[in-house]
């Protein structure tokens, strides 16, 4: 089946241009000048007999999003996050992401390879686009570190570590050395969840104590200092293990400076930002009742003085990539079991579908340029995680995962229209401009003008390279 996809403008992460894609089954197969296909009789003649053509006219043709930050079904705090990954990843989908790599999650005393099993047995026959996994590692044993040896081999090339949750995630620093040394030696990356879990504790019980139990304490008690702290401490452990070192959900200006000076330093250090840290803030989580729960994630959402330098970071590059963390609990049945201890809030925040919007929202502002959206949205993603160019670009022979984006079109986000599994959104009511109008995923069109066209288990598992970013 050939499709042409014709009229719109490409826009890659190197410009943006006027260019007709044709897709010839799972693949891209060539970029064309409009004027040539043009006297193809219009293009129909390029689709072929059994082809179709999709006009483009006025719209963005990107790479399909790739969001390298979900938690579907993920166990967390008594409960399960609400998307699975039928629901989940239609959402993404509908909101123009066409990969995502999710956390697989050792519980504690339990083996790399039956977690793994476990989360190909959530995913399979599930999941409507393609997806791969990282590993949460919260036990490191003997058996753990050589077992990463063999999930390298597989295909999931990146470990994710905790500074935080003691008790649950937490690994000291010398586990976490030990991690790193052995990502050295068989060329995975380290992720790194950033907060001094320790001292967190401290404040929260000095703060539970106090009989300061709203949803605005989890942020009071989470500082922008204890992440900064982490952060730097995550590159001193990186750099003696001479290890490559990616920070997840980076929200604060204490952490972003430590990064800043690594990079500038010359050090392989990356991080990543999600929507809610350029969007929402401490008034959020302080909303009258239990409102606040809505917004409680962890890093916590922070002031807007720190949204200001999160996007200046994605303009400098010290912020590689957005991700959206997406871990949704539904607010009546799960963010319900910290009412009266804000310390039992599911931690996490539904957003795989909004991504893409609220980051042209960031275009229409003037923060980023289109080319730069596209790139932290799906280029550099692709790259860091060992999916290009298969993934991340329209170039001949790349899957043909193509959003077509209505820039002059806007929409409103709310629960009432969205398509995650979960009862509230954080960005209620807001408006964003630009719109999605089609995905196609291996040249399939999955949404178009409104409908759902994907099915549960055609998304495939991915198995990933070593980042590009590697040195
Ligand atoms: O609050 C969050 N971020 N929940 C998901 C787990 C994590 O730390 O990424
Ligand atoms: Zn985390
Ligand atoms: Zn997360």
């Amino acid at each position: 089946m050939r499709t042409l996809i014709s009229g719109g403008t490409v826009v890659t992460a190197t410009g943006a241009s006027p260019a007709d894609v044709l897709v010839d089954g799972e693949t891209v197969a060539a970029l064309l000048d409009p004027a040539h296909t043009a006297d193809l009789a219009g293009g129909a003649g390029l689709a072929g007999e059994t082809g179709q053509v999709i006009d483009a006219t006025g719209k963005y043709v990107l790479p399909g999003g790739i969001d390298v930050h979900t938690h579907l079904e993920m166990p967390f705090g008594g409960t399960f996050s609400a998307d699975d990954f039928e629901t989940g990843t239609r959402a993404a989908a509908w909101g123009g992401t066409t990969t995502v790599v999710d956390f697989a999650v050792q519980a504690k005393g339990a083996a790399l390879r039956e977690t793994l099993d476990a989360w190909h047995a959530k995913a399979e026959g599930k999941a409507s686009i393609d997806y791969g996994f990282h590993m949460i590692v919260s036990d490191v044993t003997e058996l753990t570190l050589k077992e990463m040896d063999t999930l390298v081999g597989e295909g999931v090339t990146s470990f994710k570590m905790f500074m935080a949750y003691p008790g649950v995630f937490y690994a000291t620093d010398g586990e976490i050395l030990q991690a790193m040394q052995r990502a050295a030696a068989n060329g995975a990356t380290i992720m790194m969840h950033a907060e001094n879990g320790i001292a967190i504790d401290v404040l929260v019980a000095e703060a539970l104590a106090a009989g300061r139990t709203d949803p605005g304490w989890h942020g009071r008690t989470r500082p922008p200092e204890l992440e900064g702290e982490a952060t730097a401490r995550a590159i001193r452990l990186a750099e003696v293990a001479g290890a490559p070192l990616y920070i997840v959900h980076l929200s604060a200006t204490q952490a972003l400076a430590a990064v800043s000076e690594a990079r500038a330093a010359g050090r392989n250090v990356f991080a990543e930002t999600c929507p809610q840290y350029l969007y929402l803030g401490q008034d959020d989580l302080d909303k009258p009742g239990f409102e606040g729960a809505k917004y409680v994630c962890s890093p916590p959402v922070r002031p807007p003085a720190h949204w200001a330098q999160l996007w200046r970071g994605l303009r400098t590059n010290d912020l590689s990539v957005v991700s959206t963390d997406h871990c949704p609990f539904c607010f009546k049945e799960q963010k319900e079991l910290g009412r009266g201890d804000f310390s039992k809030i599911p931690n996490g925040i539904p957003g795989v579908e909004h991504r893409i919007d609220l980051l042209h929202q960031g275009v229409v502002n003037g923060e980023l340029s289109l080319a730069r959206w596209v790139e932290v949205n799906a280029t550099t993603p692709a790259r860091m995680f060992g999916l290009y160019p298969r993934k991340g670009t329209l170039q001949p022979g790349s899957d043909a995962d193509i959003v077509v984006y209505d820039p002059a079109a806007s929409h409103v986000l709310s629960a009432q229209s969205h398509h995650m599994a979960v009862d509230y959104s954080a960005y209620e009511g807001m408006r964003v401009q630009g719109e999605v109008s089609t995905v196609l995923s291996r040249g399939e069109i999955i949404v178009d003008g409104g409908q759902w066209h994907g099915r549960a288990g055609r998304g495939r598992f991915l198995p990933r390279g070593q980042s590009q970013y590697l040195r």
